[in-house]
């Protein structure tokens, strides 16, 4: 155990972690250089297409260092603010971290969010200055901003480059000899914390462990504290490239487990495995409770998909812990589920991953935040959809959730920032210089403010200069009304927002203006219309197709005709019906671009 490191790579977005892994991995020879690709954790096409990490990756190197071998489980974490709950996970695997700073760009928000997850977590932290390759890299500036952010000495941080190979094998030294071997006794009852856990449906779900105490034998009897559920330990092993089976795995080790378990819910990640013949008295502590900050609706885009909907959402969530989801109704809709969701790249990524590894085509509803209403007897109710909300005449008031944001910058945007906050009903409550260019600053906004463009317009008016992190602080009184929208005089709930008082008219307007672009045009008019309580305050109309499509190739081509219907129903794909109109996927999105 003297010879195990479990570490993670925590930085900004785009600092250049995946690409260090790769180094790391070639330079230990984990991977052949035949089979080295770039960004070799990534493996999901979704995070090869996009170019960012998802899910965090954990894979073993052996490496020599001063005559002994070492065992380092690296684990590489997403940067993303959506994906923090991967990183703050990956963190409890481990007794140290590797700091990646970008050299040409200095510290950013998310560098020291999750800096403060790792120090929270008590790990070792090794500050790294990457990407000094590139022309424009500013050493000495960032090294003051890291050593201002740390408190470490100049002398600590070490100097990288994940593309050209510089100084990866002095960060790996640095790893045997600064971060600490795990603790814990190899003799002692079994604890083994589940960090993470894939669906498989071959041979039924693997689980990634850490081993804080005892023993872990293929064959052994184990046991699942939270769920209570017994199996058999059918394979352990390590993960290297490929998942390597052993015989024994002991305290200080992260691995996989198999036993065949093919249900979903029995896994949580958070839980505590241990020996059914000499159990642990104590479960390791699990993860704090992921807090959702978008919801909306999923459904099935066929009605008769939602049982296999619910089965794709519960395997999905093994593999993201962060997803929430509870089953819903809405007249319009029928049946589906309302989720949280930690931001919307991940509502986007949950819905891509249903399709792509699930093969469900899905619907997502318009996205709302979490409002609390008071009730006229002080009892509180929780809103997670606009349907939730009761008629104004049985609520005292509304509350709305705000959050700290904090966005580092250059000092020439901070005039414009704030403005934009201002705008978005944001107070700002701070400001420092990080250096005499660089300003860092805190604002408290109402979410339902930033949660859907407001990034965006941040990266738009500081030329993407500048980074934005964010957590709750709470909820406050807030005027807000739903707005409804109704479809040939139909209301559809799916379309339905809660919004605030003093800009609702100017939304309600805005909202039918979208929903007339978006919506197909059909063999009649559809009058939409947006009101508050029973006072419309908008109307728009999407005019009626003036000549049936098909009868254009009336008398022509079969073939033609065939492929004209084709093309229609390839376009039918996220679409739904509601009484007679037919709604695209884009429409349920349209709140998102109304400014
Ligand atoms: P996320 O996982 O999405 O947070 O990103 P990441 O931190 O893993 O960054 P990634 O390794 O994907 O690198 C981001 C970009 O920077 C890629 O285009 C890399 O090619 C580039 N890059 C990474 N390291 C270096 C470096 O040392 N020098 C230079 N010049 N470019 C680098």
């Amino acid at each position: 155990m003297k010879n195990i490191r479990n570490f993670c790579i925590i930085a900004h977005i785009d600092h250049g972690k995946s690409t260090l892994a790769d180094r790391l991995l070639e330079f230990t020879s984990t991977v052949a250089k035949r089979d080295m690709q770039a960004q070799l954790l990534d493996n999901m096409d979704l995070e090869r297409e996009r170019g960012i990490t998802i899910k965090s990756h954990a894979i073993q190197m052996q490496y020599p260092y001063k005559g002994e071998i070492y065992t380092l489980n690296l684990i590489d974490t997403p940067g993303h603010v959506d994906f923090s709950y991967e990183v703050s996970r990956s963190i409890a695997a481990c007794e140290g971290a590797l700091l990646i700073v970008d050299a040409s760009q200095g510290i950013e928000a998310q560098t020291i969010s999750n800096l403060y997850l790792a120090i929270g977590a008590d790990l070792e932290i090794i500050p790294v200055l990457n990407k000094i390759d590139l022309p424009h890299a500013m050493p000495e500036e960032v090294t003051d901003e890291i050593v201002d952010l740390i408190g470490c000495d100049a002398g600590d941080i070490l100097h990288a480059s994940g593309k050209t190979g510089i100084g990866i094998e002095a960060i790996l030294n640095a790893i045997c000899e600064r971060i600490p071997a795990p603790k814990g006794d190899p003799e002692a009852p079994l604890q083994a914390l589940i960090f993470d856990s894939v669906f498989n449906s071959y041979r039924g779900i693997e689980v990634l462990f850490r081993i804080k105490n005892g023993t872990m034998r293929k064959g052994d009897k184990v046991k699942f504290m939270a769920t209570g559920k017994e199996y058999g330990a059918d394979e352990i092993g390590i993960l290297g490239l490929n998942q390597e089976p052993r015989t024994e795995m002991s305290a200080g080790n992260v691995g996989y487990l198999i036993s065949g378990i093919k249900e979903a819910r029995e896994v949580k990640v958070g839980d505590t495995i241990t020996h059914v013949s000499r159990p642990t008295p104590e479960a390791i502590q699990g993860f704090a409770d992921v807090k959702p900050m978008v919801f909306a609706g999923i459904y099935p885009v066929e009605t008769t998909e939602y049982e296999e909907l619910r089965s794709s959402m519960e395997k999905l969530q093994l593999n993201d812990a962060s997803l929430v989801w509870e089953p819903e109704t809405s007249v319009a809709l029928g049946f589906g589920f309302r989720c949280g969701f930690l931001g919307m790249l991940h509502m986007e990524i949950v819905q891509e991953r249903l399709e792509r590894e699930f093969n469900m085509t899905v619907i997502t509803t318009v996205p709302s935040v979490q409002f609390h209403a008071i009730g006229t007897k002080d009892q509180m109710l929780t809103i997670n959809a606009p349907s939730e909300m009761p008629e104004p005449n049985l609520i005292k008031l509304i509350e709305e959730p705000f959050i700290k944001a904090q966005i580092i910058t250059a000092s020439e945007y901070v005039g414009p920032i704030i403005t934009l906050c201002m705008d978005k009903r944001g107070i700002i409550k701070g400001q420092s210089y990080l250096t005499s260019e660089r300003v860092e600053m805190t604002f408290e906004l109402p979410l339902s403010e930033i949660v859907f463009d407001f990034f965006d317009k941040l990266k738009t008016i500081s030329r993407g200069y500048a980074s934005l992190d964010y957590e709750l602080i709470g909820f406050r009184e807030a005027d807000m009304v739903k707005l409804d929208v109704m479809l040939n005089g139909e209301k559809v709930d799916a379309l339905s927002a809660i919004v605030h008082r003093s800009k609702s008219y100017e939304w309600g307007k805005r909202l039918c203006e979208k929903l007339r672009e978006l919506l197909p045009r059909q063999m009649f008019d559809i009058a939409i219309q947006a009101s508050i309580g029973q006072k419309i305050i908008a109307r728009e109309t999407v005019k009626a197709l003036r000549k049936n499509v098909i009868a254009k190739c009336y008398g022509g081509d079969i073939s033609r005709k065939r492929k004209l219907l084709e093309k229609q129903k390839e376009g039918k794909k996220r679409m739904r019906s509601v009484g007679s109109v037919e709604i695209p996927q884009e429409a349920f999105l349209a709140v998102l671009k109304i400014d």
